[in-house]
């Protein structure tokens, strides 16, 4: 056994990652046999709208896990927006358009729950506690908090920041989450939330050593296909190469129109050698189902006008559809915040109950 400090540093490691991919594999087997043990928490910061990045990259992912019918919590991470801004922007803005997009792509909120950190007051409760578990040098050594320093410029790093991936456990703690599909850079967070839930335990719970109060939270690796921007670059709505899921077939064309290619007439599907025709070609493989080299074949010789033709149909064919629905919710902004409003009061109640626990556990009901 590595030592917890050890497990934090190391959960980004080749062996550890191979573990965390075999563990995922496992446990899609187990959803098969019985969802409704697991309950997974993801979530956004509303910072902007979502794009086909997020989309093929996560929300579709969620949307399966749903209708395999695992309990399903969606964050909207008002409260992490300010770890790197100053404020928090036309948020509620953002906010009405991130419920529109998570119902548009098939988030259903008879089942699932869809929430925000300002509204949950014992969720943000439990930070203090939770703080009382970490180091301040474990967290300078999480990675994520490290890249987001180097990525910050020499600005000074806020409290929050350092902390975020504390107040992370807590978003998945309260509402007792075993389940969080991730991406591969946030394993560390999950290996922080495993380390409080089990630091807890051990500190308060010893009254009842066999009914730990919080779950082990495992990670659910998802394949992620590597999405590019469109000019070949990183995929961020800040350098305009990403097509949003609100965007009119008129602007995805036009986008698209732009997209950056080569010199090279016959399109072929070679990502190390040709990484832009090669994104252009997963993303029409990701909207049509077929493999890209098959598609790769079909446009041949008739270039990359022919390719971009093809990505901007199948994209506008497969969103039309998310679009028209995100249009008419859009249109009712009372039908939005009533869908908030009903999963708040399902996480009050979580969060509530799990706060009980936890003074509890503190001796700290009196
Ligand atoms: N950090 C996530 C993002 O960048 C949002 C988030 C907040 C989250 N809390 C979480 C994701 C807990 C998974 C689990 O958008």
């Amino acid at each position: 056994m590595t030592s917890s400090e050890d497990a934090l540093a190391n959960s980004t490691s080749d062996a550890s990652l191979a573990r965390s991919k075999a563990r995922s594999a496992e446990i899609d087997r187990a959803i098969d046999e019985n969802p409704s043990r697991f309950r997974i928490l993801t979530g956004d910061r509303p910072t902007g709208h979502l794009h086909l990045g997020h989309y093929f990259g996560t929300l579709r992912n969620r949307v399966l896990l749903q209708e395999r019918g695992v309990q399903t919590w969606v964050l909207i991470a008002d409260y992490q927006v300010i770890t790197d801004r100053d404020g928090v922007g036309p948020i509620r803005e953002r906010v009405l358009a991130l419920i529109a997009d998570y119902i548009a792509v098939g988030i259903d909120p008879e089942r699932s729950v869809i929430f925000n950190h300002s509204a949950i007051p014992a969720l943000n409760q439990l930070m203090l506690p939770f703080l009382s578990l970490v180091t301040e040098s474990e967290l300078h050594r999480n990675p994520t908090v490290k890249a987001e320093l180097e990525a910050s410029d020499g600005r000074a790093m806020s409290g929050l920041m350092l902390t975020y991936p504390v107040h992370q456990a807590a978003d998945i703690l309260f509402c007792k989450a075993n389940l969080v599909p991730v991406g591969q850079d946030q394993l560390p967070h999950l290996e922080q939330a495993r380390l409080i839930a089990q630091r807890f335990d051990k500190r308060y719970g010893r009254a009842n050593p066999d009914r730990p109060v919080f779950p082990r939270p495992e990670a659910l690796l998802s394949e992620v296909p590597l999405l590019l921007g469109t000019d070949g670059t990183k995929m961020s709505k800040s350098r305009g190469n990403t097509i949003e899921l609100g965007m009119s077939a008129d602007e995805t064309a036009k986008i698209l129109k732009k997209a950056k290619t080569d010199a090279e007439r016959r399109i072929t599907f070679d990502p190390a050698n040709r990484p832009e025709v090669s994104n252009l070609l997963m993303l029409a493989s990701l909207s049509t189902g077929r493999a890209p080299e098959e598609i790769a074949d079909e446009i041949g010789d008739r270039g990359a006008g022919a390719l971009k033709a093809f990505v901007t149909e199948s994209l506008n064919e497969m969103f039309a559809p998310m679009r028209a629905r995100r249009a008419e919710l859009l249109a009712n902004e009372d039908y939005l915040w009533s869908v908030l409003r009903a999963g708040d009061e399902k996480a009050n109640a979580q969060a509530d109950e799990t706060l009980d626990e936890v003074r509890t556990a503190m001796q700290m009901d009196y």
